[in-house]
């Protein structure tokens, strides 16, 4: 690697952003980091973007970047060549790269459609930067147009943003459930909830399931991910699974249903159903409304939960509880901020609330217990624990304040052994003490270990390793339920062979979990950390929001208080920024304006500039590389063993 900074003195402008459907963000913000460090104006415009919102500004930039990983760049870019006659761009130097196009011959097509330099697979910074510094030598830097900086989001500037955590009032609910259910017509599958109820006390229950291992009558509960379009295969995957020994199940849902086209799954499952082989990436709840949901239920007969990232999760919630789900996954920050580029805060704490009290209403009038699950997984790769805990915390009082009493709490391995342990150990920990703390005695706390959520290796073999060694590092931590990863997750989606495999691994990895060295003197210290960060970030929440927790995150997360590195969200400042160790665990390589104390800024810049001196990274123009090679390490395979640290 180059130890030489690019330096940029002439303060070019580039324009970048991600195009299209997908929120893959990790490599934009890499890039977009990489590029001020190195002394370039950059207008990140994040994900999801159309091709017209790169050309009403491309006039007032040097560069315009465009990222677009899903490999429908094509399809995205029909118009480009017609805007580009249209908007008179000649000074404007183009660039394509991601994943853009999936045929042998493409980066020709998009050099023809008007693009100067064309990526068409994975690219190292340093070689990007190179050809920037090349392609700008002698070209004049554009004026500083205050256009060009204008927010782009309707959300971020008008928002009303006003959230409360209050419990709803019935009417208010009642009026709104008619609206839900009105949404799709198997809605009203769902209306009369003493009969739903009914149903769910005679269904085998996600809470008590946990309960068993949390009261130690049982093992950790292993969860394999399957979603399918016809409700038929998905019976045989169940029923496989039930056979392999898995003891809770769930389905993810599709994501077309995630967001909420519901016609467009239609169409989807009547094209399954002709053709026999699913494309769809999921399950159609929606689709198949109460009566499908119960089928499988009743064939089945084990605790069913709805995993989704759905923008509404309302009808979802509603169909699941109605057709025999007693377990429901996300959460008002954490199926937002890792998915949306811009569904504003305010708006997804009001629809989260709907779903917590629907889910608290079937045990304050039926006794039905249900249990609520979050995500705090988050953007999968270098989260530090203590944002994911803070996170899971603040859902849970939402949750709880509108009267749901078994909840789950998410976190994604990240590879460090003793930090992974403290993180699942503190967030059932601080979680409690929090809730307690405030007066809630009867809730039911879970933790849920998701095996690795970033890109894997592609090796088998390594993958494998991984999967078997992350599971004794779940079964050490003391989690509920662990979600599994199958040896095929680089290539796409597992089938029931794959899963199956997956599951033998991971039950392989339990059985020799105990044998299993742990340095819990290392894991108390990261204990320690750990809780320092989460009191001062979560005591901060509290404190902006005047005490009311759905308007600390709304106004923290406009001032930084709370950050998500990675997220695509324009809700999200993106300042605060992650690294590994030397050791391999999380740490902040900037802490943007979350308010951790100085002793914790501290400990986190030592570790740094520790991994900063192994790598021989001298200057912070390079940290950038760091970043780099975190977020591909593991894709790439260049690490020894799984764990990366202990
Ligand atoms: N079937 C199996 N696995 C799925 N995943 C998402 N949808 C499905 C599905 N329909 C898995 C991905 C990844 C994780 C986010 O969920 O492979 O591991």
């Amino acid at each position: 690697m180059s130890q030489q900074r690019i330096s940029n003195k002439r303060g070019h402008t580039i324009l970048l952003g991600g195009l299209g459907g997908d929120p893959h963000s990790i490599g934009l913000t890499v890039l977009r980091q990489s590029l001020s460090a190195n002394g370039y104006q950059v207008r990140y415009l994040g994900t999801q973007n159309t091709v017209s919102d790169f050309f009403q500004r491309a006039g007032l930039t040097n560069v315009v970047m465009i990222s677009s990983m899903d490999g429908h760049a094509r399809y995205y870019l029909r118009e480009f060549s017609t805007f580009k006659r249209e908007f008179k761009t000649n000074r404007t130097i183009w660039y394509l790269g991601g994943n853009p196009g999936v045929s042998e011959g493409c980066e020709r097509d998009f050099i023809e459609m008007g693009f100067h330099r064309v990526f068409v697979k994975f690219t190292e910074l340093t070689t990007v930067l190179n050809m920037l510094e090349r392609d700008l030598e002698g070209v004049q830097a554009v004026a500083r147009n205050p256009d060009l900086w204008k927010p782009t989001s309707p959300g971020t500037c008008c928002s009303p943003g006003v959230a409360s955590d209050e419990l709803l009032e019935r009417q208010m609910f009642e009026s709104r459930r008619r609206e839900v259910l009105e949404h799709w017509k198997t809605g009203n599958g769902a209306r009369n909830i003493a009969s739903n109820a009914q149903f769910l006390m005679r269904q085998p229950s996600f809470p008590k399931a946990q309960a068993q291992v949390t009261l130690g009558h049982g093992e950790i509960l292993i969860q394999p991910r399957c979603g399918v379009a016809l409700i038929g295969e998905q019976i045989r995957l169940f029923k496989n699974f039930k056979r392999a020994g898995v003891k809770v199940l769930s389905y993810q849902v599709d994501s077309l249903t995630r967001n909420n086209n519901y016609a467009g799954a239609e169409e989807v499952i009547r094209e399954t159903a002709l053709s026999g082989t699913s494309t769809l990436n999921g399950f159609p709840l929606i689709n198949h409304g109460v009566t499908g949901l119960r089928r499988i239920a009743l064939q089945v007969r084990l605790p069913l939960q709805t995993r989704h990232s759905a923008r509404d999760p309302r009808l979802l919630a509603e169909i699941s509880y109605a057709g025999g789900v007693t377990s429901f996954a996300g959460g008002a920050i954490s199926y937002n901020l890792p998915f949306y580029k811009d569904y504003p805060l305010a708006e997804s704490i009001r629809n989260w609330q709907y779903v917590d009290y629907l889910t608290g209403l079937h045990h304050k009038l039926f006794g039905v217990v249900l249990d609520r699950e979050f995500f705090g997984t988050l953007t999968t790769i270098l989260i530090p624990p203590c944002l994911a805990i803070v996170t899971n915390i603040i859902e849970t009082l939402l949750a709880v304040r509108q009267g749901v009493k078994c909840v789950s709490l998410g976190y994604a391995e990240q590879g460090h052994r003793s930090q992974d342990i403290a993180a699942i150990r503190m967030l059932r920990k601080m979680t409690g003490e929090i809730l307690g703390r405030m007066g809630y005695k009867d809730v039911q706390l879970n933790t849920v270990f998701h095996q690795y959520m970033a890109a894997f290796p592609p090796c088998l073999k390594r993958a494998g390793e991984l999967i078997r060694s992350s599971a004794i590092t779940a079964a050490r931590s003391g989690a509920t339920r662990l979600i599994g990863k199958t040896p095929v997750e680089a290539f796409g989606m597992p089938t029931l062979t794959d899963n199956i495999t997956g599951i033998e691994l991971i039950q392989s990895g339990l059985a020799g979990a105990s044998d299993c060295y742990v340095d819990e003197d290392r894991v108390a210290e990261e204990c320690a950390v750990i809780q320092r960060e989460v009191e001062a970030i979560f005591e901060s929440i509290v404190l902006c929001g005047n005490g009311d927790i759905a308007q600390g995150v709304v106004t923290g997360f406009e001032k930084g208080l709370l950050d998500i590195p990675f997220s695509p969200s324009v809700h999200n400042r993106g300042e605060a920024m992650t690294t590994r160790d030397a050791e391999g665990a999380v740490r902040f390589l900037s802490t943007g304006n979350l308010r951790l104390d100085r002793e914790s800024r501290e400990f986190h810049e030592a570790k740094v500039n520790e991994r900063r001196r192994a790598e021989g990274i001298h200057s912070p123009y390079q940290d950038h590389l760091l970043v780099e090679r975190d977020v591909m390490q593991v894709a790439w395979g260049r690490y020894e063993h799984w764990p990366l640290g202990q």
